[in-house]
């Protein structure tokens, strides 16, 4: 099941969020900011049916856009199409709104997002050079048929 984020979710959120961006890793707070204060942050995660949470997405929502924030699922729960199910769900929350495109940004060395993002049909837009520091990211994106 995806739904919205809430406050008890973090201590599995973050163990997750620490296994996978290690020292990059959001912090609670970084996490709060987006489900509280952030007018356009949206947080959710995925729920497996013995309430254990296994992945999770953040984007942000503006009118006629969104931009990806965040990407995990739990090592162990991975390759098993958890991100693809939270991909799916925000694409077709997009077209059934007014997105016309989703953004996000990644790292030039991350292969396996690369893959999963150019599998829902996200191209390269462009090279963000120092994007992370000593790393390139790349901006990717796709546009949402409606
Ligand atoms: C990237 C990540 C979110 C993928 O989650 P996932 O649930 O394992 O992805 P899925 O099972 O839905 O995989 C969908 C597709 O993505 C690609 N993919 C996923 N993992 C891959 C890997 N290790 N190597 C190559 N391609 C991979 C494949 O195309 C895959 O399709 P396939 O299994 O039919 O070949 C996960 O590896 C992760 O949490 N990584 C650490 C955090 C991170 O890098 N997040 C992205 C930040 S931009």
């Amino acid at each position: 099941m995806i739904r919205a984020m809430e406050e008890t979710d973090l201590p599995e959120v973050l163990e997750i969020e620490n296994e996978s961006f290690g020292k990059e890793a959001w912090t609670a707070h970084d996490f709060l900011y987006e489900m509280n204060e952030n007018p356009f942050g949206r947080m959710v995660v995925y729920e497996e049916e013995n309430g254990e949470i296994t992945g999770y997405m953040g984007y942000w929502d503006y009118d006629d856009r969104a931009e990806i924030t965040n990407l995990a699922v739990r090592n162990d729960k991975r390759r098993k199409g958890i991100a693809s199910r939270l991909l799916t769900w925000m694409t077709e929350l997009g077209a059934d709104g007014d997105w016309e495109n989703i953004t996000l940004e990644v790292r030039e060395k991350n292969e396996r997002a690369i893959a999963l993002y150019r599998k829902f049909g996200f191209e390269i837009l462009a090279r963000k050079r120092n994007y992370y520091g000593a790393e390139d990211g790349y901006l990717m994106g796709r546009k949402l048929e409606r």
